[in-house]
């Protein structure tokens, strides 16, 4: 069977480490220890910490970490989770693979969105698997195209997968999508897998993100610690779901992982705890809010080279450009002449696209921006 790699990462792993400004990262500047260890009201001393056993933490994760992330799903009918509706993995990522793993069998088809990440699409035909797609609509603010997504239903749907708030368009479902995308698993008994790994990250709006926790049976819920909480090197993520799909998971996440490490389990329960959580939330808002007219004033500087949708939430931003070049060139093109790192629409599923990420100080900003004006320039003039 051919394999299909998995883009976007393939492109990180071979530049992230050699660029001068990386704008591909789609969380926001990460923490350093000390300010995680620092912040007020943390209960969690350098000594304790020290002083850890470096033994195998629980395989599904510390109940005091389990405990924090069931509280972010508190469900308005229906039952708010508990620890054992929830499942720690290392990061979304292995979230993504087990839940993979777990649902789909011979036959099966993945009904995903696009442009998203691109994880479970390339899962999916790296198994056999035929994966159909419901677009995100460009000329409509990133509005979900819900006749393809009734089209791509049929009896052999077993997920459909939604990335809330989207990877790479920064979009948050309105209710009625969210509604939809529920009545359309209802009707063939299919999955929704939500990756809501940016849920906490939103640019315009106080409250969080609804999650689709507690809207249908048949729902997976994704969260990360990379993303909304600045903290990607703890490689922590879960998955939130029915008691008993949760066990099945876990069963998988012996055989893939083990557990995730108890230095990770510890300061993830700090991060998620009820005194640090608004303060990183709080941080990674100011990182969106501040970077955004940053790039909004470089948007405005290069109208007819882009345009571009802004995004509600997340540190990240889709934008057309207008030149006849193919997206993965001109990142690589971007990368070499000027030390700047940005995603490939390609990665993403759309060419002419470039995932540009904006939760850098205002200073990294301004110069990486202007370096990508001055490639962009000179291809216009070619
Ligand atoms: C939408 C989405 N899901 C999952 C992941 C995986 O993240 P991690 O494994 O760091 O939690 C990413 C990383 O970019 C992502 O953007």
């Amino acid at each position: 069977m051919s394999f299909t790699p998995f883009d976007i990462e393939v492109i990180q792993s071979k530049w992230e480490q050699r660029v001068e400004f990386n704008l591909v990262e789609s969380g926001v500047h990460p923490l350093r220890l000390e300010e995680l260890l620092g912040f007020p009201g943390s209960e969690l001393e350098v000594g304790a910490l020290l002083a850890t056993e470096l033994n195998y933490p629980h395989v599904n994760g510390i109940p005091a970490l389990r405990e924090n992330i069931a509280r972010l799903y508190p469900v308005t009918s229906g039952a708010a989770a508990d620890i054992d509706n929830v499942l720690v993995t290392v990061g979304a990522s292995e979230a993504n693979n087990i839940i993979m793993q777990t649902l789909m069998e011979p036959g099966d088809e993945l009904l995903t969105q696009t442009p998203t990440y691109m994880q479970l699409w390339g899962m999916a035909l790296n198994t056999g698997h035929t994966v159909k797609t419901f677009g995100l609509q460009a000329d409509a603010g990133w509005a979900l195209d819900l006749e393809a997504l009734n089209n791509g239903l049929s009896s052999h749907t077993k997920i459909i997968a939604v990335c809330n708030p989207n990877n790479p368009t920064g979009h948050i479902m309105t209710e009625a999508e969210m509604d939809a995308v529920v009545e359309a698993a209802d009707r063939v008994g299919a999955w929704i897998v939500a990756d809501e790994v940016y849920r906490g990250a939103e640019r315009l709006r106080e409250d969080e993100t609804p999650s689709f926790y507690g809207r249908y049976d048949k729902v997976l819920c994704l969260g990360s610690l990379s993303k909304a909480y600045g903290l990607p090197g703890l490689r922590i993520g879960w998955i939130t779901g029915s008691v008993d799909t949760i066990e099945a998971l876990w069963r998988r996440h012996e055989y893939t992982t083990v557990s995730t490490t108890i230095l990770s389990n510890k300061l993830a329960a700090l991060a998620l705890s009820p005194a640090v959580r608004p303060q990183l939330i709080r941080r990674t808002r100011d990182y969106v809010r501040r970077g955004f007219p940053v790039l909004e004033a470089w948007m405005q500087e290069q109208a007819g080279l882009f345009s571009y949708t802004p995004p509600q939430a997340s540190a990240i931003t889709f934008i057309r450009y207008h030149l006849d070049i193919n997206s993965t060139q001109l990142m690589e093109q971007l990368c070499r002449e000027t030390g700047v790192f940005v995603g490939a629409g390609d990665a993403f599923g759309m060419d002419h696209y470039l995932r540009v990420a904006f939760g850098q100080d205002k200073a990294v900003l301004e110069e990486a921006f202007a370096r990508i004006s001055r490639v962009l320039h000179q291809l216009q003039a070619a």
